[in-house]
Order: C-alpha cells, then sequence, then structure tokens
C-alpha cells in the first residue's frame, strides 16, 4: 500500500536527478536517462517524476497534441468524428474540422516495485484534474499512443479506442473527453 501523503511530484528540470527506475520497458527506461531532459530544454515536453521515500515510484511526460482526421474521401475519419462527437459529447460546429486541441500524455511508467498500487491511475486523475485549465485555453481531449499491456489500464481509467484501424496494432490512439470534467 502506498501512504499518497509521502508521494510527492516533482518538475525534471536542471539539478533533479531521477532515483533508479525500472518499469520493466527498455524504451521508456531509456527515456527517462537520456531523452527527459532534452525535450524539456526544447520546450518539447515536461517530465513529471514521482517521487516517494527517495525513490522514484513513476514519471509522465506531457506535451501539446491535436487529433486529426483527414476527410479527402475516405469514409473512416467521418465514422471516427462521429464517435467523438456523438448526441452525449457534443459540439457546437456543423462544419467537421480536421484538428481537435489536445494534451498528449507523451509517456507514462510505474517502476515493477510500484505496479498495481494505483499510481497510475493516480497519475491520469491529477493530469485530468489539471486540465481544468482547458476551459481557459481550449483543448477538448487527452491522448496516448497506449502499449497493448495498458489497454485495460487505460480503458479502466474512462479511454476510449478512436479508430477500429488499428485494432491490430500493438500501440492504439486513446482518447479522454475532457468535456466530461463537470463544470
Ligand atoms: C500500465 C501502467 C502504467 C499501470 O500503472 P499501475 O500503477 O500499475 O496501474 P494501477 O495500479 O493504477 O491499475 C489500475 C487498474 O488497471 C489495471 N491494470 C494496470 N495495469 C494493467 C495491465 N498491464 N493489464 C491489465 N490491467 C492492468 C489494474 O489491475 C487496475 O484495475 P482495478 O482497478 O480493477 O484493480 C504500469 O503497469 C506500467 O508502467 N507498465 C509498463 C509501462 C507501460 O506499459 N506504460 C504505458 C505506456 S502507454
Amino acid at each position: 500500500m502506498i501512504d499518497y501523503d509521502l508521494l510527492s511530484t516533482i518538475k525534471l528540470e536542471s539539478g533533479v536527478n531521477p532515483a533508479p527506475f525500472d518499469c520493466g520497458d527498455a524504451d521508456l527506461n531509456a527515456f527517462l536517462v537520456e531523452d527527459a531532459m532534452n525535450y524539456y530544454e526544447d520546450f518539447m515536453g515536461v517530465t513529471y517524476l514521482l517521487e516517494y521515500k527517495q525513490r522514484t515510484a513513476a514519471y509522465y511526460c506531457l506535451f501539446m497534441d491535436k487529433i486529426v482526421f483527414d476527410f479527402s474521401g475516405k469514409d473512416d475519419p467521418k465514422r471516427q468524428w462521429w464517435k467523438l462527437f456523438n448526441k452525449k459529447n457534443k459540439i457546437h460546429f456543423n462544419k467537421q474540422r480536421k484538428g481537435y486541441p489536445a494534451l498528449k500524455i507523451g509517456r507514462l511508467a510505474v517502476d515493477d516495485e510500484f505496479k498495481g498500487c494505483g499510481i497510475g491511475s493516480y497519475i491520469l486523475k491529477v493530469v485530468i484534474s489539471m486540465m481544468t485549465v482547458a476551459r481557459d485555453l481550449g483543448c477538448r481531449f487527452i491522448t496516448v499512443d497506449a502499449y497493448k499491456e495498458a489497454f485495460a489500464f487505460y480503458l479502466k481509467n474512462g479511454f476510449e479506442f478512436l479508430s477500429s484501424e488499428d485494432e491490430t496494432d500493438n500501440t492504439r490512439l486513446m482518447y479522454y473527453d475532457l468535456k466530461r470534467i463537470p463544470q
């Protein structure tokens, strides 16, 4: 069990060093050590560490995104559009736009020793609640290119698949509609 009072979130910036971290995925482990700081310095992504008793229990990286549809004659983008904006999640435009603003969870990983304790879900709740600023900025969705192993995790946390085109892929685009947040 995690004592959430002891869990703190720290932005990865100059002078901040993550503790040794292993989530079981080599690319995600390497991103934290090799790329995260470069993303920050280049204004390309901001990484947050979840520190617990001097351990790095998890991290996530955020940057701006856009859900893009190509309406040049293909049927599937229209189906995707109607999935996004059905009666429940209306949008006040008659015209179908090509792009809709989003925040991307570019990376999200929990250290092996902390998996299954709810930290991943805690991060998603924090990111969703942080996006109340969507009312000030204009941002409709949260997106993630989810790994196959994590589909169930995102579905349990209210994310949905956008397209059936990627259903046999190992990574699928999933989204969360921020209009669901109570105003
Ligand atoms: C996927 C990951 C982020 C989940 O984090 P976590 O802290 O272990 O997840 P939680 O404890 O918050 O789990 C929330 C729910 O999702 C389920 N879940 C979590 N990981 C799951 C998985 N791999 N497969 C199926 N269900 C999973 C949990 O059983 C739990 O369900 P419950 O509420 O019914 O008990 C973590 O396992 C991880 O870092 N994996 C390796 C890297 C990765 O795949 N990152 C995602 C990249 S898109």
